[in-house]
């Protein structure tokens, strides 16, 4: 007997509960529910057992099995409630289940696994239906809704009655399907692709940045590659490091185009592509300019979806351990908050894992004189940030306005919608603002010279080590606000090499001078956060009372784009969220062309936020295409940090309160424009030129 197993059916992308209505359903049942008396068993509880099937099939997750059980008890409802309530109640399911039938079958198909019957959606892929089995079919170029172009010829697998063996991933099931994915064949073939990738790649695995990470290493071992049948090209690096934060090293590259694909299609900037023909197929910018050259955003999104070691950030960590080593410098490290919910993955945590801790722990055991919190620089953001757009909400000017955190966003903004810097908000990004109060205020309070306290930033984002040399990143002139900024996958690679055994770490705390932020400041982090944290604040200030909202969850979640209205203190104010250039994009030809209209606009490159950083851990292709990272991420802020803070809003932080009594004066005056505020500069496509 085959096993037989059902596969869900109802997925976000067949039509099957937009039209059958289902949302009808439910609402009459839940009414009926609602009036429901709860004497019998039937009414009082099947029908409470119907209305979990009904949400099952709403949320995309109803099987024909469900649709079995819910037509029993339909009919055993009807038959033994006690009054007419319950008999009736189960009429309009009753009617819609021979639709959702009929529906459930046009969307669905039967096929066989490795002998195993499979009932799946007629939209699946081979390999998404194998997936759902329980069959894992290794690929390498495919990824989720990014690229799937059938490239690589790994995740290939036999169809009985085909005669050449077909790429699972761009394969749609069809009905009576056989399909074989482990086969003599299969595997032979695998093999053989692989060796050929390997004859013509470079194999330094023992001194590569991706030895024990890297999914060309992890396929040839699965698949029994012992040696490479082939001739072998000799090659030498292909080195291009042009740009402050990546390095491509295309002896490595596999041609698999998934930094192609997310560099054009999440980004919308597609500034690296494919050239040539045949054998000598390459990646690089068009006219063969160095990346340096061509409009990068520098968001390193490329390197996080890079396969092998064909693309990696700077490495930055000599500068930070000769600075540790000097002991003229005073060296202080600061960490962004989506740093603490990531590094842990460095060590094989769960995605998610809040590490904050055992990270301080392992700073201080790195030899850093002090360690403070971005958060920290997050709060002062939101009180320079909640001024300027209480101010141009009242004069209306060049709205709407649109927050600066992110430096890969200003790259964009200043290379390809120039046309919106008015728009932007002037403050230092978080990390630039705890730089200069470090530099300035706290160099001052303990007594040394600005050119002695070396700051080094932890930040999940490539873009940030070109950010720390923007030319009025200096709040003293000639001295840069931070000095190096080394990313989380970097910060992880110096606990290795330190020989710290990260899990055993105590949890310790940051220093308190700059270390001890609200919840506002840790939500940076998070795509919504920065609204979020800013609404706290400008709510409070436009009516000078305590608002009990805390929590805007409305702007919380991964869509690429979100939007709110709220009333501040009779104005009504609408806002937007967007996270991805390629959204960011789109949102701004909308308002361009006057179909939108915001008054207050978040843009975060990466998809989600920091927290899906180009400086992140960086997981293999089944991981991204099957786990949501980002949302384990974000959910670590929100309740794992943001949740627990005695003070959650940036204008109630004590070093808030002290630094600007002491130190600043009031927001957005002339010490805080000083110190905290920056200048952009349009850099047309045309004339690219570097910062
Ligand atoms: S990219 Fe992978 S296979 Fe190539 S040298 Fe590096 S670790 Fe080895
Ligand atoms: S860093 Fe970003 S913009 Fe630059 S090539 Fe990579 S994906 Fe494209
Ligand atoms: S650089 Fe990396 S991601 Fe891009 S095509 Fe080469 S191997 Fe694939
Ligand atoms: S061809 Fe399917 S993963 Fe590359």
């Amino acid at each position: 007997m085959p096993d037989t197993r059902t596969v869900n059916p109802f997925t976000e992308t067949n039509s099957f509960q937009k039209i059958s209505g289902t949302e009808i359903a439910k609402f009459f049942h839940n009414f009926t529910i609602d009036e429901s008396c709860g004497k019998c068993t039937p009414c009082r509880i099947g029908t409470k057992r119907m209305q979990s099937i009904l949400e099952k099939i709403s949320d995309g997750h109803g099987t024909s099995a469900d649709l079995d059980v819910l037509e029993k008890l339909t009919g055993y409802i009807t038959e033994n409630s006690f009054c007419g309530i319950g008999q009736t109640a189960p009429n309009l399911v009753r009617s819609a289940l021979s639709a959702w039938r009929n529906e459930y079958d046009a969307c669905t198909v039967k096929i066989k696994v490795n002998g195993m019957e499979i009932e799946c959606p007629s939209t699946a892929t081979i390999l998404e239906a194998a997936k759902t089995a329980g069959i894992n079919i290794p690929t390498l170029c495919y990824l989720k809704e990014i690229n799937a172009i059938g490239a690589c010829s790994i995740c290939m697998v036999e169809v009985k009655g085909t005669s050449n063996l077909v790429a699972s991933c761009v394969t749609p099931v069809s009905q009576g399907m056989e399909i074989f994915t482990h086969t003599q064949n299969v595997r032979d073939a695998r093999r053989i692709t692989l060796e050929l990738i390997l004859s013509n790649h470079r194999k330094d695995c023992l001194t590569c940045v991706r030895n024990l990470s890297c999914e060309l290493q992890i396929l040839a071992l699965n698949a029994g590659v012992k040696s490479v049948g082939f001739a072998d090209d000799e090659l030498k690096p292909q080195i291009e490091c042009s740009t402050l934060h990546l390095v491509r090293d295309n002896s490595k590259c596999v041609l698999c185009r998934r930094c192609t694909a997310v560099c054009k299609g999440v980004q919308g900037v597609g500034v690296i592509g494919v050239h040539d023909r045949g054998f000598e197929t390459y990646v690089g910018c068009d006219f063969d300019r160095h990346l340096g050259d061509a409009a990068c955003v520098s968001c390193g999104q490329c390197v996080i979806v890079c396969p092998t070691g064909a693309l990696t950030e700077v490495d930055d960590t000599a500068t930070v351990y000769e600075a540790l080593a000097d002991d003229t410098k005073y060296v202080v490290a600061i960490a962004a908050p989506a740093v603490r919910v990531a590094l842990g993955e460095c060590f094989d945590m769960p995605i998610g894992t809040n590490v904050q801790g055992k990270m301080v722990s392992a700073l201080r055991q790195l030899g850093f004189n002090e360690i403070f919190d971005v958060s920290v620089g997050a709060d002062f953001t939101i009180m320079e940030e909640s001024t300027e757009i209480i101010k141009r909400l009242e004069t209306e000017e060049h709205l709407p306005i649109i927050t600066s955190c992110c430096c890969s966003w200003i790259n964009y903004c200043e290379q390809y919608y120039p046309e919106f810097i008015p728009n932007l908000s002037s403050c230092k990004p978080p990390q630039i603002m705890l730089g200069a109060l470090l530099k300035t205020y706290y160099a001052k309070k303990i007594g040394i010279d600005p050119k002695d306290l070396f700051v080094v930033s932890v930040m999940p984002c490539t873009g940030k080590k070109e950010e720390i040399r923007r030319p009025h990143h200096q709040a003293i002139p000639g001295v840069f606000d931070i000095d190096v900024v080394i990313t989380t996958r970097e910060l992880g690679h110096m606990i290795s090499t330190g020989g710290i055994m990260f899990h055993k770490l105590p949890n310790e705390e940051f220093d308190p001078a700059l270390g001890i932020s609200t919840g506002a400041g840790y939500i940076f982090g998070t795509s919504g956060g920065v609204m979020e944290a800013a609404l706290r604040t400008i709510a409070e200030k436009m009516t000078d009372k305590v608002s009990d909202k805390v929590s805007f969850t409305e702007l919380r979640g991964m869509q690429g784009v979100k939007e709110a209205e709220y009333d501040l203190n009779g104005k009504k104010a609408k806002v937007a969220v967007v996270s991805g250039l390629k959204n960011a994009g789109n949102l701004l030809d909308s308002i361009k062309a006057g179909k939108a209209r915001y008054d207050v606009v978040e843009v975060m490159a990466s998809p989600g936020g920091c927290i899906g950083g180009g400086g992140q851990p960086i997981h293999d292709g089944a991981t991204m295409n099957y786990t949501n990272i980002n949302e384990l991420r974000s959910l670590a802020l929100y309740q794992g940090a943001d949740d627990l803070r005695p003070l959650r809003k940036s204008h109630e932080s004590p070093i808030v309160q002290e630094v600007y009594q002491h130190a600043i004066g009031e927001p957005g005056q002339k010490v805080a424009h000083e110190w905290l505020h920056t200048k952009y500069q349009a850099r047309p496509l045309e004339s690219k030129k570097k910062i």
